[in-house]
């Protein structure tokens, strides 16, 4: 059987596929910017959809357990991800910066990337 191995070195069947890494934006979203952040998603650039290697987004509303709104994003690799971050990602993010008028205001009053790698997933059979 061909095996391909994963970054960490854990053998995968050929049947599946070299793990892709997730990439969580967390955003700290103080309660009277809710409805501003969530607008400027509705509104978003759609530049994500047509990167290379890109495969997953949500935006997660938090309900119970944290305050925070995460950016859930998941790519083919890590290269997929920094060039998406190096080009794209700028012009999509040009109204959270600083700068005048309500659109350049950013509604997170902080953020922390974290990153994962897939070791399992699963879809309905
Ligand atoms: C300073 C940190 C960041 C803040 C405050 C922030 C906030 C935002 C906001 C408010 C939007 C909606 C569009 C807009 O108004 O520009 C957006 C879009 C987006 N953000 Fe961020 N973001 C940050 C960094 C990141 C990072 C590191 C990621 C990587 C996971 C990410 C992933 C996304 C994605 C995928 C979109 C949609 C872009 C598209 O439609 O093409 N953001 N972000």
């Amino acid at each position: 059987m061909v095996q391909i191995r994963g970054p960490i070195g854990a053998p995968f069947d050929e049947r599946c596929h070299v793990p892709s890494v997730v990439k969580i934006n967390v955003l700290t979203v103080p309660d009277d910017q809710r409805e501003v952040l969530e607008k400027r998603f509705a509104s978003r650039a759609h530049t994500v959809e047509s990167s290379d290697g890109f495969e997953w987004f949500e935006l997660l509303r938090p309900v119970e357990g944290t305050d925070q709104y995460l950016v859930y994003t998941r790519w083919r690799d890590d290269a997929a991800f920094q060039a998406w971050m190096e080009g794209p990602m700028k012009a999509a993010h040009q109204g959270t910066g600083g700068g005048e008028g309500e659109k350049q205001r950013p509604a997170a009053a902080g953020s922390t990337l974290w990153s994962f790698e897939v070791v399992q997933q699963a879809s309905p059979k």
